[in-house]
């Protein structure tokens, strides 16, 4: 089962080398659903360096979804001040609200029930519920969409492509460890699988990537001529 294959052989390279980030359960600890959507609503437009220490910051002054529901959402704004596009500290607030007050204080527990939440477009809903409830969902960004493009070779240009990246990380996605599995993707994309330069000789997909058996791997994504 070649699905099974890649999942194993990614799990097994992050077992090793996963980044150490802030808003990572360690391993055998559960994952806390509130740090999982803050995290993931910070690194959607901004870099994990960036996002480090504001999340420190927002969990000590705020360290579940209830205590954010009852602050301002002024102090929020202010708290969120240099992380850019401010409509999500504004949706932040909301979403802590109606999980707090209409929710019984719990996350949705499925993509479905994340998606209705203020905020969280398919991609943050795909994480959550990943990442935080081990539901088995294709979580997709921009790292993952040259992992997967490079590994099939998939030479439809971006932003065409999306729905067919969308189906292969659907495809390779396992039913066990789906959270691990997304946030591998993501960290072979920052650390293996570059833009430029991509340390294949690195990569746990060395064997099994289209891109790389070719010698093309630096140029995938493609991209539509602007
Ligand atoms: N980028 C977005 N979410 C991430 C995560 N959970 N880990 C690493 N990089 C990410």
């Amino acid at each position: 089962d070649p699905e099974v294959k890649h999942a194993d052989a990614l799990l097994a390279w992050y077992d090793r080398h996963r980044r150490r980030l802030p808003w990572r359960a360690l391993p055998g600890e559960a994952a806390d659903p509130y740090r999982v959507w803050l995290s993931e609503i910070m690194l959607q437009q901004t870099t994990v360096k960036t996002v480090g220490p504001y999340f420190e910051a927002f969990v000590a002054r705020w360290p579940d979804v209830g205590a954010m529901a009852a602050s301002d959402v002024e102090d929020i704004l202010k708290a969120w001040a240099g992380l850019g596009y401010y409509s999500r500290a504004r949706n932040l607030h909301a979403c802590a609200r109606v999980v707090s007050e209409t929710l019984g204080g719990r996350f949705p527990d499925d993509v479905e029930g994340l998606r209705k939440l203020p905020g969280v477009g398919a991609y943050t809903a795909a994480a959550v519920a990943a990442i935080a409830f081990g539901r088995r969902a294709a979580v997709v960004d921009g790292n993952v969409e040259r992992v997967v493009t490079r590994l099939e070779a998939i030479e439809t240009p971006l932003p065409q492509a999306k729905p067919l990246i969308a189906a292969c990380v659907e495809a390779i996605t396992p039913e066990s460890r789906p959270g691990d599995f997304a946030q591998a993707m993501m960290d072979l994309g920052a650390t293996i699988c570059t833009p430029k330069r991509p340390a294949c000789a690195l990569c746990p997909f060395m064997a099994r990537c289209s891109a790389r058996q070719a010698g093309t791997q630096e140029t995938f994504p493609r991209k539509a001529p602007k």
